[in-house]
């Protein structure tokens, strides 16, 4: 194949299966240069044929000893690229050139304080004293020939090593992560005075050749459109809509169990605002006549996806032919479904309610798929999608169903959509809403004696759940201070027919998920 034409600067993360190396990406791409994550294995000639500007070998969790240790192609570093190993990255360079990794007893996990020993372009413009972030086992004990050392801490005397001539350099800390002080200007020195590259990588400069390459790719044909209304199809339907106009068509289901005021916002929105062509199929009575009696967790989640897609199918005959089919897919979507067996493939696949209608057939439109999340918020906003969707929490596809425990009735939807909406009424009202990652009410079928002036009355438990989180992948529940916690207590036992107990979901994730269901 022949070399890859560049128009921008690219650096290419060789991934060891870190559970960091997304973040190392993301911080390329913070700093302006395009990034992407390759298999570790990727052959010298495929990495020269895609002419990056640097090399950046990830972390992991195996020993360079180990059996079935990673290990890429030693000709990478006779490419004349320069290169960076992190963590595991840095004990590979050491153990494939001539220097020796040693094992360790014990693992160095957490803060250390990093001395700068020597100048280097690495750490040029930093102070000598940097708080960084360690978690390793091996560590660096002879150098590379070649190589010096550049800066230590007490437990590592070789935690940052570079060989300036061949511009292959190497730390023991993580600079990706926020707990690391001039991370981000580590990584940056690598990029900017190592590398030599140019900032190119906006989302300014990204919307613009992605609606020209929408228009290229599609040119006259007609696109269907799944809109959600979260921000990810939102903002996937906006570029296209960029694009192609109203040759796009944008489908937007209402299976009953959305947000309170959802589906008017996302008609507001798109319809009014927008001006797109938004076909609206209320089909909640459809969606709840199958949910009937239904009660396994599962068991919902198929019937949800399944009617999805027979509303979809039948509405997009109604409406004409098509030849594409646009999806909001991400890039740790791509990246993620292509890492076999990593435990996020395993968790994402029950969350994939749509899925494709097997028995259409379109071209995908993915023009989100070299994306990060915070990267698509940012299209969003320059793209003039309004914060309320934006910043708006995540949403599960099976909507309220997963949030409601047992059978799905008109009443239970009814009270977890009105104390969910009182939940995030009172966090925004105090400026925490933005602060978490979801915050909702669940509710199941204990019931519970309330008093309601002399009456008795037995009404159902509501349990709020309020969580921190950078991925879902782990969640924390919020400590929220008392008083908060009182108001939205108050006000779902006043204000929401059928609760009459609020309780407080303590439990984090692991080993609970975020959602009841
Ligand atoms: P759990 O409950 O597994 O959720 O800790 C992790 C994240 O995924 C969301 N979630 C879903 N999203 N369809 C979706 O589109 C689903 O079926 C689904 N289930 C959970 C959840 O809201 C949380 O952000």
């Amino acid at each position: 194949m022949p070399p890859v034409k560049r128009e921008r600067d690219e650096v290419l993360i060789l991934d060891f299966g870190a559970q960091y190396a997304h973040l190392i990406s993301r911080r390329v791409r913070e700093a302006g240069v395009y990034s992407e994550l390759i298999p570790y294995n990727t052959t010298p000639a495929e990495i020269k044929r895609m002419r990056p500007a640097g090399l950046i070998l990830s972390g992991g969790p195996s020993s360079v000893y180990d059996k079935d240790a990673l290990l890429c192609d030693p000709e990478i570093y006779n490419l004349g690229i320069p290169i960076l190993g992190i963590c595991y990255g840095l004990q590979l360079i050491t153990h494939q050139l001539d220097g020796r990794v040693a094992r360790r007893q014990k693992r160095e996990y957490g803060r250390a304080s990093l001395h700068v020993d020597v100048e280097s372009d690495l750490f040029k413009g930093l102070p000598g004293h940097i708080v960084c972030w360690m978690s390793h086992g091996d560590a660096v004990e002879t150098l590379p020939s070649g190589f010096k050392t550049i800066a230590h801490t007490e437990n590592s005397p070789l935690a940052a090593i570079g060989d300036p001539a061949r511009r292959i350099y190497g730390v023991q800390f993580h600079p990706e992560v926020a707990h690391t002080e001039h991370g981000f200007d580590i990584i940056s020195n690598f990029l900017f005075k190592i590398c030599g590259c140019r900032p190119g990588w906006s989302m300014a400069s990204f919307i613009e050749s992605s609606i020209e390459a929408i228009r290229r790719k599609v040119g006259g044909e007609r696109v269907l459109c799944a809109l959600s209304g979260g921000v990810d199809s939102s903002t996937a339907a906006l570029l296209i809509h960029r694009a192609v106009g109203d040759n796009l068509t944008c489908v937007f289901i209402d299976h009953g169990l959305l947000r309170r005021g959802e589906a008017e916002q996302v008609l507001r929105t798109f319809r009014e605002h927008l001006k797109m062509k938004i076909v609206h199929v209320n089909a909640s009575e459809r969606f709840l006549a199958r949910l009937k009696g239904v009660e396994d967790p599962e068991a919902k989640r198929k019937i949800i996806g399944e009617e999805f897609i027979n509303v979809f199918t039948e509405e997009s005959f109604k409406l004409g032919e098509f030849q594409w089919l646009a999806q909001g897919t991400l890039y740790p979507d791509v990246i993620e479904s292509s890492r076999a067996g990593s435990p996020a493939s395993r968790i994402k696949t029950h969350h994939n309610v749509g899925g494709l209608p097997v028995t259409m057939v379109f071209k995908l439109l993915e023009p989100l798929r070299d994306l990060y999340k915070d990267e698509v918020r940012n299209v969003a906003r320059l793209l003039g999608l309004p914060d309320e969707i934006v910043s708006r929490h995540p949403f599960p596809g099976p909507g309220l169903a997963v949030r409601i425990i047992g059978e799905v009735t008109p009443e239970k939807i009814t009270i977890c959509r009105e104390a969910s909406w009182i939940v995030e009424e009172e966090l925004k009202k105090r400026g925490l809403y933005d602060k978490l990652w979801q915050a909702f009410a669940v509710v199941g079928d204990d019931k519970a004696t309330g008093v309601l002036g002399d009456a008795r009355k037995y009404g159902h438990i509501v349990t709020v759940r309020v969580v921190e989180s950078v991925d879902a992948m782990t969640a924390d529940w919020t400590r929220l201070p008392y008083p908060v916690l009182e108001a939205i207590s108050s006000r779902i036992t006043n204000e929401v027919a059928g609760a009459t107990w609020v309780t407080y979901a303590v439990s984090s994730k692991p080993p609970s998920t975020i959602e009841p269901q």
